[in-house]
């Protein structure tokens, strides 16, 4: 038997890794500026969470969600008092789409609707409800075609008042900052006005965070430099910095209904004491304040490259758009200067370091990058 062959890899065998560096089996060592997807957020094999999970795995790593679990409310305490939504309620599952369709679902009971409306360049996930709100048409199997999706042009507020104003829809998702559809922000003014059509006709506004959210954006939040409040905020990624888990947020105005909703794994022990873990070392390091500063300053060296086209983004989570493709460019940081970065489309370098990444680590990239594009 083999891995079914739908990644395009790199030759790379990463074997270790420790803070914002990785090593392969040849003993390279790699700044890891893509963090395996936005993933490692508190670095990687960080003493503290090696330790907690360590711990919790020698107590008991898994029982149903049929038991109590303190680890659950533990987690849910520590959250409410990081991330500003102390009176939301917290559902956890196991992966980004696995968030977003239990946030459709819920959007959906609640308001007995059945349309969606999602972004052009969206992406939410590759399960059955999310693939539809995933502007990717290549994601999608015959077996996930609907009609009840509608993708509005980017930051097209007349066309979502419109289509709103129908009150058909269940729910309007957008991620805090497109990642796929190339580190786009959104405007504060569209998300305000987003927020406000969405209120006045009973459309519930679901905030994907799971790429920009956990401290990456320099805010807890991508949405809160925008003034607005989800009704729903979904989370995976840095929450248990590789460890697989997702959250959803739930406004309190949501009833639970049991039966609704449910999973095996999701919330486990294990899963619980990485999460708690996570939050405790980004307490204590301040580390969205970290990806504030250190972001802030890395995008505005690199504002100063003549050969880069655009530098977008908050925080950690940077795009770089070039003139020309990128894949060279690409390759080179990785094969000559052992450097990893992420990409998106042909055009745009995507930068998702862990959120320890240090001013003097930024500096090393910045040289390195010079040699490159100089
Ligand atoms: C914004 C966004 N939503 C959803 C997902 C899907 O997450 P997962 O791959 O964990 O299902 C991703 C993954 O990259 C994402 O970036």
């Amino acid at each position: 038997m083999k891995p079914f062959d739908v990644f395009p890899v790199f030759d790379i065998n990463i074997v270790k890794g420790e803070g914002c560096y990785v090593y392969d089996d040849k003993g390279n060592k790699y700044l890891d500026l893509y963090g395996g997807h936005a993933v490692i957020c508190v670095g990687h094999t960080h003493p503290y969470y090696v330790e907690k999970v360590t711990d919790q795995l020698n107590k008991i790593a898994f029982y149903s969600n049929s038991i109590v679990n303190k680890l659950q409310t533990e987690l849910a305490d520590k959250l409410a008092e990081q991330c500003g939504y102390p009176d939301y309620d917290l559902f956890l599952v196991n992966s980004g789409a696995e968030a977003n369709e239990n946030a459709i679902k819920l959007a959906s009971f609640h308001n007995g609707r059945k349309k969606l409306l999602s972004f052009s360049k969206a992406f939410h996930g590759r399960t059955s409800a999310t693939v539809t709100v995933t502007d990717i048409p290549a994601y999608s199997a015959p077996v996930n075609e609907t009609d009840h999706v509608v993708f509005a042009p980017w930051e097209d507020i007349e066309f979502v008042k419109k289509e709103l104003a129908t009150k058909e829809y269940a729910a309007v998702l957008i991620e805090g900052i497109q990642g796929v559809g190339g580190i786009k922000v959104p405007s504060n003014a569209f998300m305000q006005e987003l927020e406000k059509v969405c209120a006045d006709t009973n459309t519930m506004l679901i905030l994907d965070e799971i790429q920009s959210g956990y401290g990456r954006s320099g805010k807890f939040f991508a949405h809160q430099y925008m003034g607005i409040k989800p009704d729903l905020i979904t989370v995976a990624k840095g929450i248990g910095n590789g460890f697989p888990m997702s959250a959803v947020l739930i406004n309190p105005k949501f009833k639970a209904v049991h039966g609704q909703l449910g999973t095996t794994f999701g919330g486990n022990h294990l899963a619980c004491a990485a999460a708690i873990a996570v939050l405790d070392i980004m307490k204590k390091e301040k580390l969205v304040d970290n990806a504030a500063k250190v972001g802030n300053y890395l995008m505005a060296e690199l504002r100063k490259f003549p050969q880069i086209k655009d530098v977008r983004g908050y925080g950690l989570m940077i795009g770089l758009e070039f003139e020309e493709p990128i894949k060279e460019i690409r390759s080179k940081l990785l094969f000559e200067h052992h450097i990893f970065t992420g990409v998106t489309g042909t055009h745009v370098i995507r930068l998702l370091p862990p959120l320890v990444l240090t001013i003097e680590q930024a500096d090393y990239f910045l040289a390195e990058l010079k040699k490159v594009i100089a």
